[in-house]
């Protein structure tokens, strides 16, 4: 049985059904922090049944060990975290106490369980600016710009380090790029709470209205056209390689028990390049402003997929247009029906 922590999150949802599709049983824990319940309804929709459900803040020991002796876990997929960057900042120790107690936690249930496969979702936030493009495995790790961003660096390394003194256990970081789109289906997607952070969401709520208009953060960056670039990956796609990385855990034959991936298309867009997909794939104009910057953003980062391709045997298969298609359909379904 399959353990997803933030399995009714936008990452976890999508990878539930993945591995429901694929014939893994899973069992779903959530705190409802950040998502809802309604999102089971549309997981049991695209599964066929509804999977097991448990209402559970990580940070309760008790709550996590109880998991661990109740259901034959095999293998975990921890999504389970909090990961707005801004409100990181004014309360890094909330962050820290959700995203770095819960991993601990997970990872003393496993331990006293005896051991089990792991997967952690990572992100590209731990290369920063990086020297080089596109950005390998190998690239340094770069001082965090924000407590969100340093609890994805430490926990990477308590997993490295728990996974050195634990033969049985075994794990791989994901690092994601920058995921966008929802399941071709409409049923399940991104489902932010208040006002978007990031750029595909507030792309689709400016376009159906319920924004008046988009701020691009800068336009005097040194890129082609000015914006930022990223590299925007299909959450489908995503979703695929979790599925991917728990059987390479079977076959892991490493010293250290423990991998890291980029997970990405290996492209960069810039801000104007997805706001012109998003004008092609709905047929309509956005409105969009120039604004300055935004504090924190890198100029560009966009993944080298060779290790992923190589050792995973995966590589991303939706292009950007498909991708902002299936967001918007999901942004129309969810608010018009
Ligand atoms: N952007 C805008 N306007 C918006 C929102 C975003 O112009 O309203 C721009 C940003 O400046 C950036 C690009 O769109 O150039 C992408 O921004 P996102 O906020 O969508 O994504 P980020 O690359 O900033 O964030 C991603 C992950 C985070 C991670 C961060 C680290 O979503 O989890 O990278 O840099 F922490």
């Amino acid at each position: 049985m399959i353990l997803v922590t933030g399995g009714l999150g936008y990452i976890g949802s999508h990878t539930v059904v993945e591995l429901c599709v694929k014939g893994h049983q899973v069992i779903i824990v959530d705190d409802l922090s950040n998502s809802q319940l309604s999102v089971l309804d549309g997981i049991e929709e695209l599964c066929g049944h509804r999977p097991i459900f448990e209402r559970l803040d990580l940070r309760h020991k008790n709550g996590v060990e109880s998991l661990f002796e109740r259901y034959d876990i095999t293998g975990v997929i921890h999504f389970a975290a909090s990961k707005a960057v801004g409100e990181s900042v004014h309360r890094p120790l909330q962050y820290y106490e959700n995203n770095l107690g819960a991993l601990v936690n997970l990872l003393q249930g496993i331990k006293k369980k005896g051991g089990t496969n792991f997967i952690f979702s990572s992100s590209c936030t731990v290369y920063g600016e990086a020297d080089e493009l596109p950005i390998t495995e190998a690239a340094p790790v770069k001082p965090a710009t924000s407590p969100y961003g340093n609890t994805k660096q430490v926990g990477e390394e308590i997993i490295r380090d728990t996974c050195k003194v634990h033969p049985k256990l075994k794990a791989i970081a994901l690092r994601y790029f920058n995921p966008i789109g929802a399941h071709p289906s409409g049923k399940i997607g991104e489902l932010p709470l208040g006002v978007p952070q990031n750029l595909v969401p507030y792309i689709t709520q400016t376009g159906i209205g319920l924004r008046k208009e988009l701020s691009v953060f800068g336009n005097d960056y040194p890129t082609e056209d000015g914006t930022c670039i990223r590299d925007y990956i299909h959450v489908m796609d995503l979703a695929r390689a979790h599925v991917v990385a728990l059987h390479r855990l079977k076959e892991q034959r490493n010293e250290d028990n423990y991998e890291v991936f980029n997970l990405g298309t290996g492209n960069g867009s810039s801000v104007l390049e997805v706001i012109q997909s998003f004008e092609r794939v709905s047929g309509q104009p956005l409105n969009y402003k120039i604004v300055d910057r935004r504090p924190g953003d890198v100029t560009e980062a966009y993944a080298d997929t060779e290790k992923a391709n190589k050792i995973l045997g995966w590589t991303a298969r939706f292009t950007l247009d498909e991708a902002i298609a299936s967001a918007w359909l999901w942004e129309k379904k969810n608010r018009l029906g």
